[in-house]
């Protein structure tokens, strides 16, 4: 796991953003709007080869950026590809948790079984309670009003759908916890924000289009003056 090329160039002097489920839409245009605002950017997917590809076309723009593998049903590769997103590109100021869930996980309601909620809760739960667990201490000594942690979720986290039971089971899980998050490590100046997108990402839509969404996000980290934000209530 991790980009060799990447750990040898570049030097950890500033601080980064992770960016956990980083493909080529929503993810790329995060990776863009942060790149382009100083920060350093890991890119964490299953997929080594794309995220370095994506890596490879943010570090020609200037950014310096990294892809690194893990499955975020494997709590301990999501632990170990931060600590590498860390060591590579400097200490974790921004975490993003946003992997596009997997389509068997939206079943309708009566045809999901006990077995089917296991890869909902193991990826939209444990992985982001694993993840929160890996970079807050690094937040904490980075100090007060600085720390972010994003969560992005489809509308099925605050309005459930019959035909869509695994996600909107697990994103309400996932909801919670971050409000929780949001509750606690607000008193230390570590902000804690959920977007929630109705509807599908739409490229080209003046609402919905994956650089509109990476400003919302922006917004959500250097404003730091509330937990939700929805857009569109589809
Ligand atoms: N797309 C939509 O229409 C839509 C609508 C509403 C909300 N959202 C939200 O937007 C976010 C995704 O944005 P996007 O759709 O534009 O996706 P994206 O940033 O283009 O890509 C997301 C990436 O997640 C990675 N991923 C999937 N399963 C993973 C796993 N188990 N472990 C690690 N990485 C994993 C995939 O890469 P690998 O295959 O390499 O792992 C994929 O490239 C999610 O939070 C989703 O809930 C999307």
């Amino acid at each position: 796991m991790g980009n060799t090329a990447a750990r040898r160039v570049l030097e950890p002097c500033m601080t980064s953003i992770a960016i956990i489920g980083a493909g080529a839409g929503l993810g790329a245009a995060v990776a863009r709007k942060f790149g382009s605002e100083g920060y350093s950017v890991g890119l964490i997917s299953r997929n080594q080869a794309r995220v370095d590809a994506l890596a490879a076309t943010l570090v020609a723009d200037g950014v310096q950026a990294a892809g690194f593998a893990a499955d975020v049903r494997d709590p301990a590769s999501i632990s170990a590809a931060l600590e590498q997103v860390t060591e590579t590109l400097g200490p974790i100021e921004v975490l993003q948790y946003s992997p596009l869930p997997q389509k068997d996980f939206m079943r309708p309601v009566l045809e999901t079984t006990p077995a089917d909620l296991v890869g909902p809760v193991e990826f939209s739960i444990y992985g982001p309670v694993a993840a929160v667990h890996q970079v807050v201490p690094g937040m904490r000594f980075l100090g007060e009003n600085k720390g972010t942690i994003l969560f992005v979720n489809g509308g099925s986290a605050v309005k459930p759908g019959r035909d869509v039971t695994g996600t909107s089971v697990a994103f309400a899980g996932q909801a919670a916890y971050a409000e929780l998050l949001n509750e606690v490590l607000g008193e230390e100046g570590i902000q804690v924000s959920q977007l929630i997108i109705g509807g599908a990402i739409v490229e080209g839509d003046e609402d919905k289009d994956p650089a509109v969404l990476a400003d919302h996000l922006w917004d959500l980290h250097t404003k730091r003056d509330r937990f939700r934000l929805q857009i569109s209530e589809d």
